[in-house]
């Protein structure tokens, strides 16, 4: 809609002002107040710039009044006026609304994916380390990243997942050195005898901190390692040690429904020299405290891409990854999705591939880097989330927690509902199950999701779980209601999409009509802005703007209940869709 209006006032601008000498590009507003849906906020600016060069407009009510006389009719605009400071408001007609609506019932959702400016985005999401347990700031970035791809992949984007999981650097020699000496035969390096990794990570820096023979051995072990294509030992044990974390991330994958390709730091090591020897013969990097650095504006200390020791560091690799991502994958917008602690290091290299003509200065045009930052995740006293004995939680055991608190809710949510004598659905063990899966995991995604991502937020299973207000429980329990209403009207719901016809004549019709038209727009919104944030607001007014309309308007056994059907059908149409894009699967009966 907003783009069709784009097009309508593009049209209308160029046939007031003829006279100026550049296009003038149109800026509409989504504006939902009692004089319209829209607006066309160019008077103001014009006025300003008609002034400064003497002009015949006494006033930017006028400049606003020309732009609207010169807007075409069209069947999507009842009414227009003009309001505050000249902006021209639009109220869309009821029927262009319904008709936009019902084709989209015909034709399906995926002619409301909005259009981005981009081919190709690499998304680099999760990125857990080996041999280190996967932390909530990890699962943040896991839940955050795949709703991202999947808003982009939505829009018909290509995007490269990307788990840029941390296997390469010199705690590696110190893993191996220790394996070794628990382990003199290689072949007994295996799972059973390394269950616990993250015990096995402290035990060999204790030991890494403590004994200076051992320190030497570990450093040398990284260096045989290093040598690249080398068979060696160590090059299995590594390959060992990997094998077994990547087990551990699977699980969670797998649980989340999230789907990564894994392309770690090893990956671009065999990059980095080129990369670095480019940059040094473009004059941007120079030595400092006997280490290679790049100087950026407005940074205190320099970006070290080769450290003292001759050793390659995060920077060197995400450089070279950079650099991977432009020139083999070409990538036109490189998203990264860390905490907000690792935003100075993302800003530097940035500001290093800009220096070095990577990347246009300008942030607004393509090729792009975007670092998606996050908050912490706080525990319900407020600190930092750790376990009562101040472990890093282990997210195997938020996730099962998630599903058996549900479990525990639906069980006595049946109870109760047998009591009363409310006839519904009999559930098996089983499938109470399978629903306290489902219903858990959405829980814990999107009470990460709809908060604005850089704040800090609270986790809280009572919070998430809760039945009533902005959480996914009560989406999926609304989702599931709307379906019921539609099967049991008993009527062919696929047939009337074509020979029904859809009115928005009350105005809780419109309105919720209205918002599910926004739909597109609010993609694209959270697109631009990465922001899932975005789409969990929409996606909750939805379900309240449903419940306002249900409340208002009879559907079964009424003269409007192909239409109003048509409406509920819409309705789960697109929150199907925004489930989807959030990573959640929702179920037609809970
Ligand atoms: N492994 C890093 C961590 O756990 C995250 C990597 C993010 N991606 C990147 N290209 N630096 O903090």
């Amino acid at each position: 809609m907003k783009r069709q209006l784009a097009n309508l006032f593009y049209a209308s601008l160029r046939a007031a002002f003829p006279n100026e000498p550049d296009d003038i590009e149109p800026l509409v507003a989504a504006s939902m107040t009692k004089f319209g849906d829209y607006q066309c906020n160019n008077a103001l600016g014009l006025f300003t710039k008609f002034k400064r060069n003497g002009t015949h407009y006494v006033n930017v009510h006028a400049v606003g009044q020309d732009i609207m006389i010169n807007l075409s009719p069209s069947e999507m605009i009842e009414s227009c006026s003009i309001g505050g400071p000249g902006f021209v408001n639009v109220k869309l007609s009821n029927n262009g609304i319904a008709k936009s609506i019902q084709k989209m019932l015909v034709d399906g959702i995926e002619t409301w994916a909005p259009r981005l400016p981009v081919e190709r985005v690499v998304v680099d999401f999760s990125s857990p380390n080996i041999a280190k347990e996967m932390h909530v700031g990890h699962l943040r970035s896991t839940i955050i990243g795949d709703s991202i791809a999947r808003m982009l992949e939505f829009s018909n984007v290509e995007v490269l997942r990307r788990n840029h999981v941390g296997d390469w650097g010199t705690q590696f020699g110190m893993l191996i050195e220790y394996l070794f000496e628990k382990f003199p035969n290689v072949e007994d390096i295996n799972e059973t005898a390394i269950s616990d990794l993250q015990a096995f990570y402290k035990e060999s820096k204790k030991r890494f901190d403590t004994d200076v023979a051992f320190k030497e051995r570990a450093q040398k072990a990284t260096g045989e390692l290093f040598i690249l294509g080398g068979e060696s030992k160590y090059r299995q044990a590594w390959t060992q040690i990997c094998e077994i974390s990547r087990k551990e991330f699977d699980k969670i994958y797998e649980c989340l429904g999230v789907h990564l390709e894994e392309m770690g730091e090893s990956f671009y090591n065999p990059y980095i020299p080129k990369v670095i020897e480019a940059l040094s013969n473009q004059g941007l990097i120079e030595v400092n405290e006997d280490a290679r650095v790049i100087f950026i504006e407005g940074f205190k200390i320099p970006l070290i891409v080769v450290k003292k020791d001759g050793g390659y560091n995060y920077a060197s690799t995400d450089l070279a990854a950079l650099w991977y991502r432009l020139n083999e994958e070409k990538a036109d917008w490189i998203i990264y999705v860390t905490d907000v602690g690792q935003q100075q290091h993302f800003d530097m290299v940035f500001s290093a591939a800009k220096r070095a003509g990577w990347l246009p200065d300008d942030d607004g045009t393509y090729p792009k880097a975007s670092h998606v930052g996050f908050g912490l995740v706080l525990g319900e006293d407020g600190k930092r989330f750790r376990t009562r004995s101040s472990e890093v939680v282990r997210l195997v055991d938020l996730l099962d927690e998630a599903k058996v608190r549900m479990l525990e809710e639906a069980k006595e949510r049946q109870k109760e509902r047998l009591k009363n004598g409310i006839i519904a659905i009999h559930w098996t063990e089983e499938e109470l199950k399978q629903i306290a899966e489902i219903v858990g995991y959405a829980a814990v995604k999107y009470a990460d999701l709809k908060n604005n991502r850089l704040t800090n937020y609270t986790f809280s299973f009572k919070q998430m779980l809760n039945h009533k207000g902005n959480t996914a429980v009560a989406l999926l329990y609304a989702y599931a209601r709307i379906c019921s209403i539609i099967e049991k009207s008993d009527q062919n719901i696929q047939e009337l999409k074509t020979t029904g016809s859809l009115v928005l004549d009350h105005v809780d019709e419109r309105i919720l009509g209205l918002h599910l038209m926004r739909f597109s727009e609010v993609v694209e919104e959270a697109c631009s802005n990465l922001l899932p944030s975005v789409l969990c607001d929409y996606f909750y007014n939805l379900s309240e703007y449903f419940t306002k309309f249900y409340l208002n308007c009879q559907v079964s056994g009424t003269a409007e209940e192909t239409s109003r059907l048509l409406l509920c059908e819409a309705t789960v149409t697109v929150m199907r869709k925004c489930f989807h894009l959030l990573g959640i699967v929702p179920r037609d009966k809970i």
